[in-house]
């Protein structure tokens, strides 16, 4: 009898697999552009290896017949204490792209961080109804930045998510090698252009951020997109507990601890590890989101451990889209979730708010 592999089935891998599915349904180019990091990618793998020097201190004889995974924040209540990352091209992954992503999460009720960099109209992704935030890539071009923001905020998106750690562009080795870019029709679909694989011998992407994205940004611009926007904004790529007070006195709505999951700059720490520090900054006044290794439903718990309101997930939702489209990214979050479920009960934890730094001991 022919053994049929999880490759060849639709949605019928677990977390542990998904990556490998992936890969054998992804041109290199777009593998290498989700898995890889910057230079020699040692923050890439120390983001997951710090989840690995955790361990549960569970607890027992606990009633934990009924549990509650639901946790609020920016004024609703979410399903589940984590949501998506912002993801770039989702279309270099499957024909379905952010609307097939978008549909996933609605279907859960899971937030959808949607990146300024999508291969589908932001509009377009919030037809799909999911709880939705809005990360913002500021250009150059004011003008343009702010046609974005209203364009986000007329169609639904709920928060702004403003990435500031990457002034310039990374040195990304495997996007290099590859002269990474997006193959056509596909494009930047919220300005309708092509990213331009020409010059410098970089790849497309860094060619498009070092001249479109604007290098001079400051925390005075956090007034700027407050004002313009009037939405909630998070700040995402904090690592250090004086930026992060920073963003508290300057008015942000809260922070997503972060090293855009290793790809921006090598030999920063782990966010896990950048997390407490953080959170003992920011005492508990606005909510701290942790993005980077989260690839299990008890890396979430191990988040939320060390003081993290909310968890994102990125390569993990990739990966499901690769594998499965819309039914893939549903299959990754139903994964997550019922870790997630598995470990609160298994350690004595009916509810987001029993989570605590008990929790955890370090190895
Ligand atoms: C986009 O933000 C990327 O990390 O490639």
């Amino acid at each position: 009898v022919k053994r049929e592999r999880p490759a060849d089935r639709l949605v019928d891998w677990s977390l542990g697999e998904v990556e490998s599915v992936a890969k054998a349904r992804l041109p290199q180019m777009a593998f290498d552009y989700a898995q890889g990091g910057a230079g020699p990618e040692r923050t890439l793998a120390e983001n997951v290896a710090a989840f690995a020097r955790y361990r549960f201190r569970p607890r027992f004889l606990v009633d934990v017949s009924k549990r509650d995974l639901s946790t609020r924040l920016l004024g609703r209540t979410h399903p589940v204490p984590f949501g998506l990352a912002p993801t770039a091209f989702h279309r270099l992954f499957h024909a379905e792209g952010e609307a097939g992503t978008a549909r996933a999460a609605a279907s859960r009720g899971v937030v959808h961080c949607v990146s300024t960099l999508s291969t589908t109209a932001l509009e377009e992704v919030a037809q799909a109804g999911a709880p939705r935030w809005f990360q913002l890539y500021v250009h150059r071009d004011r003008a343009l930045t702010r046609s974005l923001v209203e364009r986000a905020k007329g169609a639904g998106y709920e928060a702004l998510v403003w990435t500031v750690d990457a002034p310039v562009w990374a040195l990304r080795e495997r996007d290099r090698r590859n002269r990474f870019s997006l193959p056509p029709p596909l494009k930047l679909a919220n300005f309708e252009r092509y990213l331009d694989k020409a010059g410098g011998g970089a790849d497309g992407l860094a060619n498009y951020v070092n001249s479109q994205l604007d290098p001079s940004l400051t925390w005075d611009d956090l007034a700027w997109l407050k004002d313009v926007s009037g939405l909630p904004v998070l700040v995402k790529g904090l690592l250090t507990p004086e930026d992060a007070a920073l963003a508290v006195e300057r008015g942000a709505d809260g922070m997503v601890v972060s090293n855009h999951g290793g790809r921006m700059l090598d030999h920063v720490p782990a966010t896990l590890d950048a997390l407490p520090g953080i959170v003992q900054e920011v005492r508990g006044r606005v909510p701290v989101l942790l993005d980077g290794g989260v690839r299990r439903g008890a890396d979430v718990l191990v988040a939320l451990a060390l003081g993290a309101d909310f968890a994102l997930v990125g390569r993990q939702a990739v990966w499901g889209l690769a594998a499965g489209g819309e039914a893939g990214v549903a299959r990754v979050l139903d994964l997550l979730r019922e870790e997630l479920d598995n470990a609160m009960a298994l350690t004595g934890r009916r509810s987001v708010a029993d989570v605590d730094a008990s929790l955890v001991a370090r190895v």
